[in-house]
């Protein structure tokens, strides 16, 4: 008998035994940095000559390895492992397949600060965010194990006299696994732990900036018994093997997590049937968000404070879920305003190998610079009240930033830019507030800090979101507890972490029988 879920607890930092463990897992980690990891195709390592070089965020000279790429060619080789894997896995014991997942867990939780400390490490995670990435790692393959022996006797059918009838599910075939680097541990195994526990095989492509975690978590799974050609790990670029695998005919399905623009292309080629393909495929896409918190003129301003603190800024905003918009009632605004800016000013950042920093860097070049130009966008439809500067000699630092007074239809009020940069708008009314924070193509998260029962019920029924809170920031969903997707942009509302996102990965089969 499986004993019943519960998330994974955190860790708590402020106990000294704790923060020595951690530091000793930082060093543990720190000497295996800089290693070279092999792709992984029905079991067997490959090594190729062209390299993804994954670099700490937070300081241009550490390496945190280097990692095989994946070319067209092998990509195939490992389409092929997976299709012809998949006729033995799909018919392995779902028990079998569960148990996997759980011992894949254990073995997380045995390692689990050298999992956080190398997320410090290659995603410039703060220690307290890269605990809950492991944590949450664990929840999921804790979570779809059990959601497996749930599912695996399918659903009661009605039967009649002489005729047995059966209904249950059975999975899809091979799935190519897209994860995103902000999660690069949770999201990554908890895609590819639900795929395969569901009797999928699957080819996992993460994400190039985080590559490293991914190749641990393989070594996991293998300790675990995952027979060989179940995962195969397949790092290498997002535009050249990415569009093969996505307009394979032999693929099944796709499970995407990342922005909108890659998950709308991924979308769009699915849906054209390839010569030799049998079947519509199936996308998973979980996509961006444009998120809001909502401060009502009858709420705990400090509470509301510190919830778009937390929600903006903590791992520097990089999250899906983050507060990237806060909208105030006119008449407490200038008081949550105030109160954000006094917290913020004193929030550190730094490289989070050293725990005082509230805030790492963010995660590449790339994303400096998307941000750093929101900024001055920013200045142009706001008014800079906090941060505003970076700094990318050593590693890509930006200040937490705030804009006041900033208009509705802004671009900084729409377009997701996944920073710590949050805008303040005014709100004339309760119903303003609401009309304002669905102004946007995205529907991920968002929350509600309010006291007025009347104005909690209208944002349940109008504020489009795929995850919704009151009394508490947007960003922190736990698995089993607040399964997590969103609507309209945000993505295909797939609820990871929910009780039917097994489902997705897996079609229904009516067996009737005459006796
Ligand atoms: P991204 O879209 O740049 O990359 C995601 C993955 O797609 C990576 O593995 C990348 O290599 C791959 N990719 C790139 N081009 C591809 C192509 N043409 N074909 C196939 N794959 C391709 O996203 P990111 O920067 O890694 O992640 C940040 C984004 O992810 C943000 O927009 C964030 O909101 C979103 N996100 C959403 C959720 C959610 O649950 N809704 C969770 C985390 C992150
Ligand atoms: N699941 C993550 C959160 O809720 C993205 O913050």
């Amino acid at each position: 008998m499986v004993i019943q879920y519960k998330h994974e607890p955190f860790t708590n930092f402020s106990e000294e035994e704790n923060r020595r463990l951690f530091t000793e897992s930082l060093r543990y980690v720190q000497s295996y940095l800089g290693n070279d990891y092999d792709l992984v195709i029905n079991g067997e390592r490959i090594s190729t000559k062209d390299k993804i070089v994954s670099v700490n965020p937070a300081n241009h000279d550490e390496i945190i390895g280097t990692v095989s790429k994946a070319t067209v060619e092998l990509a195939e080789k490992a389409m092929k492992s997976a299709d012809e894997t998949f006729q033995t896995w799909r018919k392995t014991d779902p028990e079998m397949r569960s148990d996997i997942l759980f011992r894949s867990a254990a073995i997380v939780r045995r390692r689990k600060h050298e999992f956080s400390a190398l997320l410090v490490k290659e995603a410039g995670k703060p220690w307290n965010e890269a605990d809950a990435d492991t944590a949450e790692a664990i929840d999921f393959m804790e979570y779809y194990g059990r959601q497996m022996l749930a599912v695996k006797d399918g659903v009661k059918v009605e039967s009649r006299p002489i005729e047995h009838n059966r209904f249950r599910y059975i999975p899809l075939g091979v799935g190519v696994i897209i994860s995103p680097w902000n999660f690069p541990f949770a999201i990554m195994a908890g895609m590819t732990a639900a795929a395969v526990v569901s009797g999928n095989t699957v080819l996992l492509k993460p994400a190039s900036t985080t590559p490293v975690v991914a190749a641990k978590f393989i070594e996991v799974l293998e300790e675990a018994g995952l027979p060989a050609g179940v995962v195969n790990y397949i790092p290498g670029s997002g535009s050249e093997i990415g569009d093969y695998l996505v307009d394979h005919p032999r693929t099944r399905f796709i499970s995407f997590t990342g922005s909108r623009d890659v998950g709308v292309r991924i979308y769009e080629r699915a849906a054209k049937v390839h010569d030799g393909q049998i079947w519509l495929k199936r996308v998973i896409a979980e996509m961006g968000g444009k998120d809001t918190i909502i401060v009502d003129s009858d709420c705990d301003l400090e509470l509301a404070a510190r919830s778009i603190v937390s929600s903006a800024f903590g791992f520097s905003g990089q999250k899906c879920s983050a507060c990237s918009r806060a909208v105030v009632l006119e008449d407490v605004y200038d008081e949550v305003l105030a109160r954000v800016i006094e917290i913020t000013k004193n929030l550190t950042v730094g490289n989070t190998a050293d725990q005082s920093y509230f805030m790492g860097p963010v995660i590449d070049q790339a994303a400096y610079d998307k941000i750093t130009s929101y900024i001055e966008i920013g200045k142009k439809e706001g008014k800079l009240v906090a941060g505003g500067k970076g700094d990318d000699m050593e590693g890509y630092f930006i200040e937490p930033t705030i804009f006041a007074d900033v208009d509705e239809n802004a671009r900084l009020m729409k377009e997701e830019i996944f920073g710590p940069v949050v805008a303040f708008c005014k709100a004339k009314s309760f119903d303003h507030a609401i009309q304002i924070a669905n102004n946007t193509d995205y529907g991920l998260t968002g929350a509600v800090l309010s006291n007025n029962r009347k104005h909690i019920e209208c944002a349940q029924d109008d504020f489009h979101v795929g995850n919704l809170y009151f009394n508490r920031g947007c960003t922190g969903a736990i698995v089993g507890y607040h399964p997590f997707g969103g609507f309209n942009m945000s993505g295909t509302d797939s609820k990871a972490g929910g009780p039917d996102y097994l489902l997705l990965h897996m079609q229904a089969k009516t067996i009737s029988e005459m006796f």
